[in-house]
């Protein structure tokens, strides 16, 4: 069973607390991409009225094309629902989000959502974070953000689209993927980075309310 099967296996599960009237947010990416194809259906069967905010142009297709009602983040005062997946998730729940680009807005609606649960498949899981961290930066701090990352212990790289062209985000920016080898304190070295000027967004996230780890075997556990 692939990791893709393995999350569209316990899909169903996570899409049951959904409830009428929800207003939903969609994270970017495979898993957020395989809650998307399914919560169409879902909505349709129960006829539940939801909206959903996307954190990306991406997901928004996937949901205009399941017919998935779309609002926008700056017309919504509340999210009850946050589905999204994960790059790399440690034993604390401590994530590093951002392989897709979409950090800033995932974690704008995460940062308000009621409940946010998080799908990834059991390759993302490690005891300790250890994986490059995808830093949003303003284009103009491109060398200065680096000199000040690099103080901090990280590795930065710019990056790049396979043809050699920078990576810009949907809000205008580059990434710096960087590596920090592992880290122990995440949410102390969240704070470090955003505090840098030109650093728009750390893709760091705190422990989500609810993680589900699909198992190879089409098995799942709940975290
Ligand atoms: C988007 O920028 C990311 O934060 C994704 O949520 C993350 O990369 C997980 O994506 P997959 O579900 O595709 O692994």
């Amino acid at each position: 069973m692939t990791a893709d099967n393995a999350i569209e296996a316990l899909s169903p599960q996570a899409l049951k607390m959904i409830k009428n009237n929800f207003v939903i947010g969609l994270g970017s990416g495979r898993a957020a991409t395989t809650i998307v194809k399914l919560l169409s259906h879902y909505i349709k069967k129960n006829k539940f009225s939801v909206k959903a905010v996307p954190t990306s142009l991406q997901i928004k297709m996937e949901a205009e094309k399941g017919g998935i009602p779309i609002i926008e983040a700056d017309q919504i005062n509340h999210i009850d629902l946050v589905f999204d997946g994960a790059d790399q998730i440690d034993a604390k729940g401590n994530m590093i989000k951002g392989g897709g680009g979409a950090l800033l807005r995932e974690k704008i609606l995460i940062s308000i959502a009621k409940k946010v649960v998080i799908i990834a498949d059991e390759s993302k899981f490690v005891k300790k974070l250890n994986r490059s961290v995808p830093v949003e930066v303003h284009p103009f701090a491109r060398n200065t953000a680096d000199i000040q990352i690099r103080k901090y212990g990280g590795k930065p790289h710019i990056r790049l689209l396979e043809r050699g062209y920078p990576f810009v985000t949907e809000n205008g920016n580059i990434i710096l993927d960087c590596d920090f080898g592992e880290i122990s304190n995440p949410k102390e070295l969240t704070t470090k980075i955003i505090g840098i000027p030109g650093v728009i967004e750390v893709g760091i996230f705190p422990r989500p309310d609810i993680i589900y780890k699909a198992k190879e075997n089409g098995k799942y556990e709940i975290l």
